[in-house]
Parts: structure tokens; C-alpha cells; sequence
């Protein structure tokens, strides 16, 4: 009885084995492909960039400050396995204006073609008590790291659809798989993307457009460092007795 049941469960999971491909998406190519990386101008964003450049992607990178935006265009450029490949920095402020946003992803599709792979990268992030953070911070965080999600990813969803092809990236953090001490700013933010990556992928996946999210633990970016200053970072790395 033992020995069948062990045989019965051996050949349900070779059978998932084999229909597993059936139903899940097919890897991207990324040669040839448009990539845009929000927040592609520094540490992780800009890591991902150079990862897909590597694999001939064609890039857009989207940020507020220009010179950065160039400093790592030219950074990401050195790693062109051929001639034919682009980077395209655009300037603007994911989190503010919804038309803006959409604006320019049409200028970057113009440019080079649609967009078959957003990486929603761009954030930032604050530790602090909840009683000592400025009360304007809580709204200007989940502007930037929820709506400046959004944002992008309303932008390019339509034709994403059309195209029956696409894939949208959240870059969420640990923090937002758990509330973190010093984190209340923070946190909820990156728990809203999980939401919306959840809800957005039960819509778009009969148009073959797959939702990804990544959790990264603690990186060592600019982000990261300028957060390290934080008082209460330490206090969360060392908790005082209360
Ligand atoms: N580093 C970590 O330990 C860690 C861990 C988990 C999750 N994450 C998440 O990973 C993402 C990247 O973090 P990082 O550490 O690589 O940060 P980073 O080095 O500070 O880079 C942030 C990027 O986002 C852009 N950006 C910020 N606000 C923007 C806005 N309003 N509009 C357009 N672009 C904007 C920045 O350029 P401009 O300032 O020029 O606009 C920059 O390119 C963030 O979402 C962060 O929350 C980081």
C-alpha cells in the first residue's frame, strides 16, 4: 500500500514536471528586447540594466537627475556585446504627474520600439520612529516607491496587451514581506506593490504579460548608504532596552 502510494506521488510530479512548461511563460529574450528601468540610474537599477545590456537588451533609463542618468549610460555602454545597441536616458519624476510619465514612455517607445520588459526600480526609503518621521514623508514615499509604480506601469500595460507579450517588474524589499522595526514609512509601501502585482497578474495574464516581484534583502547601493546615516537604522541593527 505504502510502495503504491510512493509510486502514485512519483508519477503525480513528474506529470507537474511535464505540464509545468505548459502553463507557465516561456524566459523573455532579451536580445533585441526594449528594456526600461526606472531607477536605472543607480545601485540596483542600474546593476539590472548592464545585467540585460549584457544580453543585448536595448535600455531606457528613467530618473530625475541628468548628470547621473548619463554618468551611468556611459558606465552601462561599456558592456555592448554589439554595435547595434542603445541606451536612452530620460529625465523625469516618476511619482508626480501621470501624464508625464506616459509622455515619455511614448518618446522612449518612438525611439525604440515597445516595451517588452519595465523594471519598476526607482524608490527610497526612510527609517526613523513613526512618531519623529515628518508626517509629509509617509505621502511622499508611497508617491515614489507605489505611485512611481503605477505610474509606468499603467503606461505600458495597454500595449503590453495588445502585443500579447510583456513582462513588469516591482522591485518591493524584505521589508516588504514584513514590517521592519523603523521601517513604518517604508514598509507599507513595498506591502502595496505586492498587492498590485498580485491583482495586476490575475488580469493580464491571459494576454501573456507576467508580473515579477523581487524582495531584496539590505544592498549595498547609494540608496543604501544614504539610509545607513540614519539614526534609527542603527537602533534597528542594535536595539537599545527600552
Ligand atoms: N539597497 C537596498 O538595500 C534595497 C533593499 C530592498 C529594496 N530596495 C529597493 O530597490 C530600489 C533601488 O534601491 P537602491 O538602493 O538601488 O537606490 P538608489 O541607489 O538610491 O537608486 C535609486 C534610483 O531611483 C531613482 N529615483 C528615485 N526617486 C525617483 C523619482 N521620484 N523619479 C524617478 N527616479 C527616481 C534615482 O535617481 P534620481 O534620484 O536621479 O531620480 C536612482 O536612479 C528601491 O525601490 C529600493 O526601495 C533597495
Amino acid at each position: 500500500m505504502l510502495l503504491l502510494a510512493a509510486a502514485f506521488l512519483v508519477a503525480f510530479v513528474l506529470l507537474l514536471y511535464m505540464v509545468s512548461p505548459l502553463i507557465s511563460p516561456k524566459p523573455l529574450k532579451l536580445a533585441g528586447a526594449h528594456v526600461v528601468v526606472t531607477g536605472g540610474s543607480s545601485g540596483i537599477g542600474k546593476c539590472i540594466a548592464i545585467e540585460c545590456f549584457k544580453q543585448a537588451a536595448f535600455i531606457t533609463l528613467v530618473a530625475r537627475d541628468e548628470s547621473k542618468l548619463v554618468q551611468a549610460k556611459k558606465e552601462i555602454e561599456k558592456y555592448a556585446i554589439n554595435d547595434k545597441q542603445v541606451v536612452l536616458c530620460i529625465s523625469v519624476d516618476v511619482s508626480k504627474d501621470y501624464r508625464q510619465v506616459e509622455n515619455v514612455i511614448k518618446q522612449a517607445q518612438e525611439k525604440l520600439g515597445p516595451v517588452d520588459m519595465l523594471v519598476n526600480c526607482a524608490g527610497t526609503s526612510i527609517a526613523g520612529n513613526f512618531e519623529e518621521i515628518e508626517i509629509d514623508r509617509f505621502q511622499r514615499l508611497m508617491e515614489v516607491n507605489y505611485l512611481g509604480s503605477v505610474y509606468p506601469s499603467r503606461a505600458v500595460i495597454s500595449t503590453m496587451k495588445e502585443r500579447r507579450m510583456g513582462r513588469i517588474v516591482f522591485v518591493s524589499s524584505q521589508a516588504g514581506q514584513l514590517g521592519l522595526f523603523g521601517y513604518t514609512a517604508y514598509s507599507p509601501t513595498k506591502f502595496a506593490l505586492r498587492g498590485l502585482a498580485e491583482a495586476l497578474q490575475m488580469e493580464v495574464k491571459p494576454y501573456n504579460v507576467y508580473v515579477t516581484v523581487a524582495y531584496p534583502p539590505d544592498t549595498d547601493t547609494p540608496g543604501f548608504a544614504e539610509e545607513n546615516k540614519s539614526k534609527v537604522r542603527t537602533m534597528y541593527m542594535y536595539p537599545q532596552p527600552v
